[in-house]
């Protein structure tokens, strides 16, 4: 029974603001606007509880490759329910889902990886990696190499070291982070940070120098690890200039510095190939992944760790006498089934050829926008992409205050059918990697209404 003193009406919505705290909201805004409630979803689509129809263009943040309904996701978990609902894998114990998806995992890692480790969340996994490299350079004798390199603007998630490595000021602001030994470099885009008239591949070079001077200045000996997504997701979908990782990677294996490659939202085939990393010729060494590793239909993340980083932990365990780091749910047997099955309907249904053959057209109707009066840059590879709106096309001025256009046109795009979402002035698209091309039309489409009719609002 509630004990709070708030007057509860009856609705949905009254109920959720008596009760639900909810992640990355204005709680004050909350209060008076309240939720929209979602009710169910088909193929590409879900419908809110009046009954109206949204494509989902970010598929539940980043996540729902394989559509909102896929009966064969729920046959799998409710097979796996029935015969082993929960289970863990402290000290020794297995379970065949969990066995079957860290070998399913392994084969398909775009690089050798020894070893696979479960959590259930992106975060979680990026702070295991932390914890990983931390307890790796330990066994190697080197207790100062720590500290742990991520990049302005990049995701990583947001427990209290994941927080650190995102580098966005409202993960940070008033959180107290970040935490001691977690830097950031330079954020690779282009259109915002490359010098006039600089290519993407001089700018690359700009960058991989400056990284170098970073390093050195910081101390080679104290830097364990650069964190990266292949394409930084909710920092605006921002795509590496050319030639990006090809300039940073070999000053990272210069100074001995692990290469993590966060492949959250870019893993399983969201850029037009199986991994981010294979997009952009990363040669990570640990991995990891969640979101669309299940769908999104479970939490599910992993991490895949090479042999010298697996290697590493095996001594330091048995010194210890363990390796005393793991969640009640790693490779919970019921994610772990939802997830198998969805590597195997990967495969399957070739999504990935499915994926190539639409990414053009979405590619195309999103370069399309960048005539419009609104839009400053459009950038995307694969099914994913953003514009960002800019007060000024010539100048590349933004709006004032910063995320109000963002918030605008957001909410049109609602209006019009259409979920996407505003990363400060940037809206990213990101749909299920089941959207057809007509699909993608119909998506494209709302998208254009919305910004014709927040024209006469901020220019007017
Ligand atoms: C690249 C990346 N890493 C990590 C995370 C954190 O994942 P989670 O929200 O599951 O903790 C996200 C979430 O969006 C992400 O995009």
């Amino acid at each position: 029974m509630s004990t709070g003193t708030t007057a509860i009406g009856n609705s949905a919505a009254s109920r959720d603001k008596a009760h639900f705290l909810h992640p990355y909201t204005n709680l004050k805004v909350h209060e008076t606007a309240g939720p929209m409630i979602v009710e169910r979803g088909k193929g590409v689509y879900v419908y809110d509880d009046s009954g109206k129809e949204y494509i989902e263009g970010l598929a539940s943040l980043w996540c729902v490759s394989l559509g909102f309904d896929n009966e064969r996701l729920v046959e799998a978990a409710a097979r796996q329910m029935r015969k082993l609902p929960t289970y863990h894998v402290f000290g020794h114990k297995s379970h065949d889902p969990g066995i079957d998806l860290a070998e399913a995992l392994i084969a398909r890692a775009p690089v050798p990886m020894s070893k696979v480790f479960f959590a259930n969340s992106g975060s979680e996994a990026n702070d295991t990696a932390i914890k990983l490299i931390w307890y790796y350079n330990n066994a190697l004798g080197r207790p100062e190499k720590k500290k742990i390199l991520s990049r302005n603007k990049a995701y990583h998630g947001v427990t209290v070291a994941t927080a650190s490595l995102t580098g966005l000021p409202n993960n940070h602001r008033d959180f107290d982070l970040p935490i001691a030994r977690i830097l950031h470099a330079d954020c690779p885009h282009h259109y915002r940070f490359a010098e006039e008239g600089e290519s993407e591949e001089a700018f690359a070079t700009r960058l991989a120098e400056s990284l170098e001077a970073f390093i050195l200045a910081e101390g080679p000996d104290t830097i364990a690890a650069m964190f990266a997504e292949p394409i930084m997701g909710a920092g605006g979908v921002i795509v590496p200039p050319a030639t990006y990782f090809q300039k940073i990677q070999p000053v990272l294996k210069k100074y001995d510095i692990l290469l993590v490659a966060d492949e959250v939202i870019c893993g399983f085939m969201r850029t037009g190939n199986y991994w981010g990393t294979q997009t952009f010729g990363m040669q990570p060494d640990i991995l990891t992944c969640a979101k669309a590793l299940s769908s999104g239909y479970l939490p599910i993340s992993a991490v895949m760790v090479s042999e010298a980083v697996y290697q590493a932990c095996v001594v330091e365990s048995e010194k210890i006498g363990t390796f005393g780091h793991g969640y009640t749910y790693s490779a919970h047997p019921v994610a772990a089934a939802v997830a198998l099955e969805t590597l195997k309907i990967y495969d399957e249904r070739d999504i990935l050829g499915h994926v190539r053959a639409v990414a053009p057209v979405f590619q195309r109707r999103l370069k399309a926008l960048s005539d419009h009066p609104l839009v400053g840059e459009t950038r995307g590879t694969g099914l994913i992409g953003a514009l960002e709106l800019v007060a000024d096309k010539a100048t590349k001025q933004p709006f004032e205050p910063v995320g109000m256009a963002g918030a605008r046109v957001n909410g049109l795009c609602q209006e019009n059918g259409l979920i996407s979402r505003a990363m400060g002035d940037s809206l990213a698209l990101c749909p299920p990697l089941i959207i057809t091309e007509a699909e993608v039309g119909t998506m494209f489409d709302r998208l254009e209404k919305a910004l014709d009719a927040a024209v006469p609002v901020l220019k007017g």
